[in-house]
């Protein structure tokens, strides 16, 4: 798994470089040609972080409307829509899209070649609950912080949104990919019209990475 971490982080930087912060996604899946190993996140399983809550929280979708933002292979879209949630999941990825869709045929996920910099309008605050899992933590700091108000957009009155990222200090560096985020970052969330309902800053137990798992929740009203 090394060396293709290592490739990666030196492809993400190379696109970083030339000004095409978001490129390197599509090259990347490209070229794995359809190798889960070529990918380092494709676990080909639910996000255990994400199966983890979902499970304490007690969390059920019959009713509701869920989105994954940048949802990769799509297994925590899988997961979603197992608990009943309508879910639409979207990746900036064609070839990413391609693949969960030859994964999972018989899907009753949606899943759409979207940029998060420019979604549909009808998605503007209509999901219930949102997911954000390790995709600010791909892209540069000064990309991120754009992406936070396109993150919290997508959240309908009284609806959940879910963070689960690499977490850091602030007197951290956060040199290559992944980018750990700070806490102080991601309240600026909370400049969007969400709450914090809880902030977890944990060791995972297998790869002993530090995470932040956010819920934050949008007023009723
Ligand atoms: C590090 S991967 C994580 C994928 C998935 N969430 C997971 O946990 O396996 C980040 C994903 O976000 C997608 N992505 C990056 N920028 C995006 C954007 N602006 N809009 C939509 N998807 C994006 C990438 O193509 C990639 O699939």
């Amino acid at each position: 798994m090394e060396p293709i971490r290592n490739r990666t982080k030196q492809l993400a930087k190379e696109f970083i470089e030339k000004g095409d912060p978001l490129g390197w996604f599509e090259r990347l899946y490209e070229t794995a040609a359809g190798d889960e190993k070529a990918v380092p996140w494709a676990d080909m399983t639910v996000n255990p972080n994400l199966a983890e809550w979902l499970e304490r929280e007690q969390i059920t979708g019959t009713g509701k409307r869920a989105i994954v933002i940048g949802c990769g292979l799509g297994d925590d879209a899988e997961a979603l829509s197992q608990l009943g949630f309508e879910v639409t999941a979207f990746d900036i990825s064609p070839t990413a899209i391609a693949w969960c869709q030859k994964r999972f045929p018989d899907s009753a996920v949606t899943y759409q070649v979207a940029d998060l910099f420019n979604v549909p309008a009808t998605w503007q605050g209509g999901f219930d609950f949102v997911l954000e899992s390790y995709t600010l933590q791909a892209m540069p700091k000064e990309v991120r912080d754009r992406a936070i108000p396109h993150v919290a957009a997508l959240v309908k009155r009284a609806g959940s949104l879910l963070i689960i990222c690499r977490g850091r200090n602030a007197d951290q560096p956060a040199e290559t990919v992944p980018f750990p985020l700070t806490r102080e970052e991601l309240g600026a969330f909370q400049n969007q019209g969400l709450h914090e309902v809880t902030f977890e800053d944990y060791y995972e137990k297998d790869t002993s990475a530090r995470r932040f798992r956010v819920h934050h929740r949008r007023a009723e009203f």
